[in-house]
């Protein structure tokens, strides 16, 4: 493939460890943090937070991008700020969490048989040696807190306890409030807590289009595929999946070659991460069913991310006349629908504006589904619907 062609340019821009430098949808939250240090830091105060949401609600990306912005604004008051992040998940005891927090004051000890106040002291020097407004962030700091850890405590409380100047950062899914002893409490109260909402398919089109015009070639995608990949991921308001779906579908056109991004690489990849449909879900499917959504995988083949209802129902007649089955009523025919939207196989977009519905199947590429249900329609069936 000559590079001209080529789809994916960056791919590392879309790796969920990637801190995009803007945030759509979480500017506001980032301008008001930064404010916040920025004016708490500048008077030598610390300033602690508690930052909480969802899966892919945009928690670590956005406190990575408040360390990196608090970072290049270089002195407030008398100190640069010097962030260290660490990632509790798999290090749910207050000895792990301290080893990486040593290394990042650039002091590394052997994991061997330290105490927590011997790490804690150690720990104190690291901070003499380069004074700054320390910025600590827990990520993931759930199984930490619901363990009873003692370097919330600690750390909220750097002065009193010798350790200097540090802002802790907790971030996890779930509050985190009603599991910490009452001391720590106090340094997390209401302006110093923010939950972060869940994206709605708006938010996730523009995170998709800021995410798609950093990795991709210009003019190789359309708005139209981003809002098919947000209406997948909007159930949950999960950035993490919709960009995965992203990169997949990318993948997918760089690798048959294709200079564009289209709806069937983007049900490529969401069946490939999360498959809702599977041959075992077919066997499920009365007749009637097969055949609606024959008739909307024929109507979506290599065209869109969505086909209008009446178009959907046209294709159905006309594959009723070739099966040689009775025609379908209307109200059955929107029965039906329903039921395989029931099933999570089928969404139904009530357009804006009395426009026609749209309809779509996002599980599976159209063209590969239409050649399961043909089988499958061509085959006797034991079951009668
Ligand atoms: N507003 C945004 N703009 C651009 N990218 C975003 C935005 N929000 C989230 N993302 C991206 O979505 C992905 C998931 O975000 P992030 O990792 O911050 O979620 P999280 O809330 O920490 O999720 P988890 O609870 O699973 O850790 C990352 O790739 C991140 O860069
Ligand atoms: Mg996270």
């Amino acid at each position: 493939m000559s590079p001209a062609s080529r789809l994916l340019l960056r791919e590392e821009t879309l790796d969920p460890s990637f801190v995009p430098p803007k945030l759509p949808h979480r500017e506001t939250e980032l301008s008001l943090l930064l404010r916040r240090y920025r004016e708490a830091l500048g008077k030598g105060l610390p300033y602690h937070l508690l930052l909480t949401g969802g899966v892919g609600s945009g928690k670590t990306v956005l406190a990575r991008r408040l360390a990196a912005d608090l970072d290049r604004a270089g002195r407030l008051g008398e100190y640069p700020t010097h962030a260290t992040y660490v990632n509790c998940w798999r290090r749910a005891s207050d000895r792990t969490v301290m080893l990486d927090l040593l290394r990042g004051v650039g002091v590394s000890l052997p994991d061997r048989g330290y105490s927590l106040s011997e790490m804690l002291d150690v720990f104190e020097q690291g901070l003499r040696r380069s004074p700054a407004h320390h910025l600590i962030l827990l990520d993931e700091a759930s199984a930490l807190v619901r363990q009873g850890t003692k370097l919330v405590y600690l750390l909220s409380r750097g002065r009193e306890v010798g350790l200097g100047s540090i802002s802790l950062v907790l971030i996890a899914a779930e509050d985190l409030l009603p599991h910490l002893d009452a001391a720590s409490r106090s340094s997390f109260g209401v302006t110093h807590r923010i939950a972060l909402a869940p994206y709605d398919r708006e938010a996730l089109v523009d995170i998709l289009e800021a995410r798609a015009a950093l990795a991709l070639r210009a003019g190789s995608f359309e708005r139209e595929v981003l809002d098919q990949i947000a209406r997948i991921a909007s159930s949950n308001g999960d950035a993490r999946f919709a960009l995965e779906v992203l990169a997949n579908a990318a993948r997918a056109a760089e690798d048959e070659g294709a200079g564009q991004l289209t709806a069937e690489h983007v049900r490529r990849a969401k069946g490939s991460i999360l498959p809702t449909m599977t041959e075992s879900h077919l066997e499920e499917l009365s007749t009637p069913e097969l055949g609606v959504l024959l008739a909307l995988s024929r109507s979506l083949k290599g065209k869109g991310a969505s086909a209008p209802s009446q178009k959907v129902r046209r294709a159905h007649a006309a594959l009723l006349e070739e099966l040689g089955g009775a025609p379908m009523s209307r109200t059955t025919f929107w029965r039906t629908l329903k039921e395989l939207e029931r099933d999570g196989l089928v969404t139904l977009d009530v357009g804006a504006s009395g426009e026609s519905s749209q309809l779509a199947m996002d599980e599976l590429p159209a063209s590969l589904l239409a050649t399961l249900l043909e089988e499958r329609l061509a085959r006797p069936r034991g079951r009668k619907a």
